[in-house]
């Protein structure tokens, strides 16, 4: 057999930084009443959210990833040139094709990057660092330019009272390049495509044409909720435990902000001491699908209560059902 060279990269990966962006206009829970019967103080009890952003005037997906993209790679101090790959996540950019990534590499001066959108809901930012740590790790590309980001706002059905006060729009992004000391910890990840119908689509893009309705999300919040406390407990456990490490040694915890008491749950169930600094970012963002999570990271390091080096557990979960999650080192 001919033998092929194999690719080889650095030893290891990490994330150098992150850049986040959130929309202008900030919209409370107030404005919601005029649609749905609910109130500030159950949204609030029952959520956390008291707020979220809504793209406004001149915002949309492709400005937000721009400005967050912009941010992380000023903040990692690197060449652009250098970056081999841009993956964006996201499950709201309305073409199938072209994909987005593509378009956003171009306009960030980034020639000739392997580009791809995924498509992985509220775990769309852990699949994607999953990959990326694999393809500095390989030798695919030097540094990868990873972005989330969402305008759920254009899916959300302002009459559902399941949902109409959940979501928000933004966008994230990190650099992940190599390094000699290991940055991200084993992904555990996961699906089940038999609870497909718990988060759903309302239309697709037949119906839609056909009947002339805007796809909007759908949910199950019960089993939703009843799934990330339990199944995603556990998951979220074995991150921990595939970088062998101990609640102790955790400083910071940001799971997915779907909702503050499925936060407080996952806290009960790891144990976490009570000096760990735990993402809430769902209070002013609302659920940012896949770009909460690194908005969050972003909100944690730039207030200060998170610090460059320390050792955080990120989670995401949601529509597929998907899941995934790591023990990574903060930018
Ligand atoms: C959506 C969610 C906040 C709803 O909260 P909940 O406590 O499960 O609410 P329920 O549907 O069980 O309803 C409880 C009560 O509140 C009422 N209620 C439901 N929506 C309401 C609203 N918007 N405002 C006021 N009351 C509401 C219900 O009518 C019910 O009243 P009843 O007890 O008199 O029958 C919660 O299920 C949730 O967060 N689920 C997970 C969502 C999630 O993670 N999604 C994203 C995944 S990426």
């Amino acid at each position: 057999m001919t033998e092929i060279k194999a690719s080889t990269g650095a030893p290891f990966a990490r994330i150098l930084s992150v850049g986040s962006a959130a929309p202008s206009r900030v919209v409370p829970n107030e404005y919601l009443l005029q649609f749905i019967d609910s109130s500030d103080e159950w949204i609030t009890q029952r959520t956390g959210i008291k707020e979220r952003r809504w793209i406004g005037e001149g915002e949309n997906i492709e400005t937000l990833s721009l400005a967050a993209s912009e941010q992380a790679i000023e903040r990692a101090g690197i060449d652009r040139t250098q970056i081999g790959a841009v993956i964006l996540s996201t499950i709201s950019h309305y073409h199938q094709t072209p994909a987005l990534a593509p378009q956003l590499a171009t306009r960030l001066g980034i020639p000739d990057a392997a580009a791809y959108d995924i498509s992985a809901a509220c775990a769309g930012f852990c699949y994607g660092l999953a990959q990326a740590e694999s393809i500095v790790r390989s030798g695919q590309a030097t540094y990868v330019l990873l972005i989330a980001g969402e305008t759920i706002s254009e899916m959300t059905d302002l009459n559902d009272r399941g949902t109409a006060f959940l979501f928000g729009d933004g966008a994230g992004a990190v650099i992940v390049g190599p390094s000699e000391t290991n940055g991200i910890g084993p992904v555990v990840w996961g699906s089940d495509g038999g609870q497909a119908g718990a988060i759903w689509q309302t239309a697709d893009w037949h119906s839609a044409v056909e009947n002339g309705t805007w796809p909007k999300l759908g949910m199950d919040g019960r089993a939703v909720f009843k799934w990330a406390t339990s199944f995603i407990a556990q998951a979220t456990k074995n991150c921990l435990d595939g970088a062998g490490l101990t609640p102790e040694q955790l400083d910071v915890f940001i799971p997915h902000q779907a909702n503050d008491r499925i936060t407080d749950t996952l806290l009960r169930y790891l144990k976490l001491p009570e000096n760990v600094v735990v993402a809430r970012t769902i209070r002013q963002y609302g659920n940012n699908s896949a770009a909460t999570i690194p908005m969050a990271m972003d909100a944690l390091l730039s207030s200060g209560e998170a610090k460059s080096g320390q050792t955080a557990l990120v989670i995401g979960f949601g529509a597929g059902l998907v899941y995934a999650g790591q023990v990574i080192t903060l930018p």
